[in-house]
């Protein structure tokens, strides 16, 4: 069954820690961004995890393998039980995170970056095959390069478990029909990415921004558990 994470884009842990309680038993997963941990460190991973969330440090990580190596040690010593990096940065690069996490006893899953849910066609500068294309060429390399899933948008979904069964998707740029899609280019209801064969849905503002959080969380759930999940 898909899971869902609530992308707590804020730049306090005030902010943050006040969100998560809100959410605490309509949603298992929280997901730290570049915002919340650039302005708290992982203290807010500590905190989150107390109130009995899992956590999903999606840094996006694309450094030389050796830095990457470094990072992905630090961000499962922070208590991160799922993490990001981009699979842009090459074989190399992530097969040195998935061997510096390898060995430890609780590691946290690898998910790697296709393209960015923002992106859309003709955006992404140099790549000249349809975006979808590209996403799907990089997920094969996900699979052989030590990673647990990938990053993705609802629409490549169903092609990537075809061509990699046993890799895990990730998928933001998630709206309930009729909501608004922010700066998200390529959107899906929850419902269409759980039929796509989706295994997480990460949700930020259409939850956070809501006058309820709580009962909009429930409503994307209430999408989720709507479909049936496809035969793996
Ligand atoms: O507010 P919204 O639902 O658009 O938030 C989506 C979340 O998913 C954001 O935290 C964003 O950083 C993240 N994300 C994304 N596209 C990716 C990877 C992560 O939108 N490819």
């Amino acid at each position: 069954m898909a899971e869902l994470v609530v992308a707590l884009d804020f730049n306090d842990a005030l902010d943050a820690l006040n969100m998560a309680g809100v959410l605490r038993g309509h949603a298992p997963w929280v997901k730290v961004g570049l915002e919340l941990f650039i302005s708290e460190g992982p203290r807010i991973i500590h905190s989150l995890k107390g109130l009995g969330f899992k956590v999903f440090l999606d840094l996006k990580l694309h450094d030389i393998p050796n830095t990457v190596r470094g990072a992905a040690l630090a961000a499962a010593a922070s208590g991160a039980d799922m993490m990001t990096l981009h699979l842009c940065g090459g074989e190399r690069m992530c097969r040195a995170a998935a061997e510096a996490v390898a060995g430890l006893s609780r590691p946290p899953l690898l998910m790697g970056v296709t393209v960015l849910t923002s992106l859309a066609e003709g955006e992404l500068p140099g790549c000249a095959v349809p975006l979808e294309m590209f996403a799907k060429t990089l997920a094969r390399g996900a699979s052989e390069w030590g990673m647990h899933g990938v990053v993705c948008s609802g629409h490549e979904v169903a092609d990537i478990k075809r061509a990699c069964p046993g890799l895990l998707c990730l998928t933001p740029g998630i709206r309930l029909a009729g909501g608004e899609g922010d700066d998200q280019r390529r959107v899906m209801t929850p419902a269409q990415a759980v039929r796509n064969g989706s295994d997480f849905l990460v949700v930020g503002r259409p939850v956070t921004r809501a006058a309820n959080p709580a009962a909009a969380a429930d409503a994307v759930r209430a999408d989720m558990t709507s479909v049936q999940t496809p035969e793996r």
